[in-house]
């Protein structure tokens, strides 16, 4: 049974003895409504260090006052319930006011690189909401090592950028991305959709997967880019982006000569905005 601390001094208490005890830290964190994506995650934090402290904060500033902050789900009690079952020690799940006080006025906001265009062109606060709050959960928590799924792609390269540039003293370690059988990536998200948009739903990764093998092929990224995005538009998705960018640095890319590839995809389906993404194998010489 995970222990579970909301305030900052608990916090601090628990980690600092295994601190002095030498033993290792991993930090997943979350905004909750946990599933086994974010379960995977914690697995494989134990796996990499001694203990492994999950956060569970849905965290204001990466949403726009547009978008779900509001009724994005919060189900704290289900959440602490289903990491019984893995070798989570610590849940912390921080009030909005042990975030962000009254008079809060820092922001950390990424700027180029991996922050350039995908997410940031739909979404502008976003980066700058995810880099504040992992910075303080990382100063909060002081892990060795953080875990990001691939599943949010755009954000695990910003966060390790980020985890660089300011000497954050934390190693960022991104996870593959857990699916449905039907493909469709498993998401907090995916239970606002209707019972005929989660039918929709897989059509994104399949269109990536179908994309990914003709590159891998030796089509040109862009006429199969193009084709990615009429099938999605024509099955009924309103379509944000479907990019090739280089897999660690996330430049823009023209040819596979100049990669590895990572292609990454936006698209709504009726009120529910789903991302995905997919490595382009390496082509067969
Ligand atoms: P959240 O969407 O709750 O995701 C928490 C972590 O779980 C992220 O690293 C995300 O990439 C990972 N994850 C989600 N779905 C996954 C899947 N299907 N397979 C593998 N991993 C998956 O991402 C956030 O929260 C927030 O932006 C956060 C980093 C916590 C900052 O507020």
């Amino acid at each position: 049974m995970p222990e579970r601390v909301h305030g900052r001094e608990e916090l601090r208490a628990r980690t600092a003895r295994w601190r002095a005890a030498g033993e290792s830290i991993a930090l997943v964190p979350t905004m909750g409504a946990l599933h086994e994506g974010h379960l995977a995650l914690v697995r494989r934090a134990a796996e990499l260090a001694a203990h492994v402290v999950v956060s569970i904060f849905v965290n204001p500033t990466q949403f726009a006052p547009n978008e779900d902050f509001g009724r994005y789900p919060r189900t704290l009690e289900a959440d602490v319930a289903a990491l019984e079952a893995t070798p989570a020690e610590l849940v912390y799940a921080p009030d909005a006011e042990t975030m962000y006080p009254e008079g809060f006025s820092t922001r950390v906001v990424p700027q180029g690189g991996p922050a350039d265009g995908l997410e940031s062109i739909t979404r502008p606060h976003f980066f700058g909401g995810v880099a504040t709050v992992v910075t303080k959960l990382f100063n909060q928590v002081q892990p060795d090592i953080a875990l990001f799924g691939e599943k949010d792609y755009q954000q695990l390269r910003v966060v390790e950028r980020m985890a660089r540039d300011l000497d954050l003293g934390v190693r960022v370690i991104g996870i593959p991305t857990l699916r449905e059988s039907d493909g469709l990536a498993l998401s907090s998200r995916n239970r606002y959709l209707s019972y005929s948009e989660r039918q929709l739903a897989p059509v994104l990764h399949r269109a990536l997967a179908d994309a990914a093998a003709e590159i891998a092929g030796g089509a040109p990224i862009a006429a199969v880019l193009s084709e990615a995005r009429r099938a999605l538009d024509l099955s009924g998705f309103a379509v944000d982006y479907v990019e090739a960018r280089h897999a660690e640095t996330l430049a823009p890319i023209a040819s596979p000569a100049e990669g590895p590839i990572r292609l990454l995809a936006a698209a709504k389906l009726g009120s529910t905005r789903l991302i995905d993404n997919l490595a382009v194998p390496a082509p067969a010489h």
